[in-house]
């Protein structure tokens, strides 16, 4: 057992409805493919490059995605979770490369469906999140690395407030190409009253 995980994060009512976060279950399949199939464009600009869109995201493959996401989570390196609006899975939120020791440290990256976004559901599980991790994780840093072009992206790191630290240049292989991505980063004492408590002061978000 790791610091945090297995864990069921919220509700935190949005202007869309009540986010919550909870560990992928294998019976996710079939929403999980249905969106990810029909948000291809809403998505594949975003996320990192990796054979055949149709075949990666069948639900016939969610069974090896669960199974390694589970792996991982079990060994303390990732938490894993799906983002729900309502109890309905719309997005997934992944904190990954947990590292402990002196650097206790973890990115952070996440999508929304197509048809829930728009709604503070990305700003209200990121707020979950981070808290979780400054909580009951233990970690004192998280990073998030956006490309510049993602606008809705880095209003959702400005709005959960993430400082703007750099660009890596050529990072990632997105969308088949090698893209410059805006290095995102907040540590905990930064936010001692937790991020979603600033939401609720600022009218992003209420508590249920
Ligand atoms: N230009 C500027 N701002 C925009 C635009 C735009 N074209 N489109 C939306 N926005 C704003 C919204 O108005 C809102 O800000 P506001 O509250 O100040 O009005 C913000 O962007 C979006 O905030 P949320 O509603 O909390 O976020 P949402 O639930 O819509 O999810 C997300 C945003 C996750 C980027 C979603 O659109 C998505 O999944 N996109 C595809 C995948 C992706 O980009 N994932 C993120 C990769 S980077 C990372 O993981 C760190």
């Amino acid at each position: 057992r790791h610091p945090g995980w297995p864990a069921r994060l919220g509700p935190l009512v949005a202007e869309g409805g009540g986010v919550g976060l909870r560990p992928p279950r294998l019976r996710d399949a079939t929403d999980w493919s249905g969106i990810r199939l029909r948000d291809r464009e809403h998505l594949r600009r975003w996320e990192p490059s990796g054979g055949d869109w149709q075949q990666r995201n069948a639900a016939s493959a969610w069974f090896g995605q669960w199974t390694a996401l589970r792996g991982m989570a079990r060994r303390g390196y990732v938490l894993p979770f799906v983002i729900t609006l309502d109890g309905a899975l719309v997005g997934q939120l992944t904190v990954g490369n947990i590292i402990r020791g002196a650097l206790r440290s973890g990115w952070i990256g996440y999508w929304v469906s197509s048809a829930a976004a728009g709604n503070g559901v990305a700003t209200a599980a990121l707020a979950l999140a981070v808290d979780h991790c400054f909580g009951p994780v233990g970690l004192h840093r998280l990073e998030a690395t956006v490309r510049p072009e993602n606008t809705s992206s880095v209003r959702v790191l400005e709005k959960a407030g993430f400082r703007r630290e750099g660009l890596f240049e050529r990072y990632l292989d997105v969308a088949g190409a090698w893209r410059d991505h805006l290095v995102y980063a907040l540590t905990a004492e930064e936010i001692p009253d937790g991020v979603t408590s600033a939401l609720v002061r600022s009218g992003r978000a209420r508590r249920p």
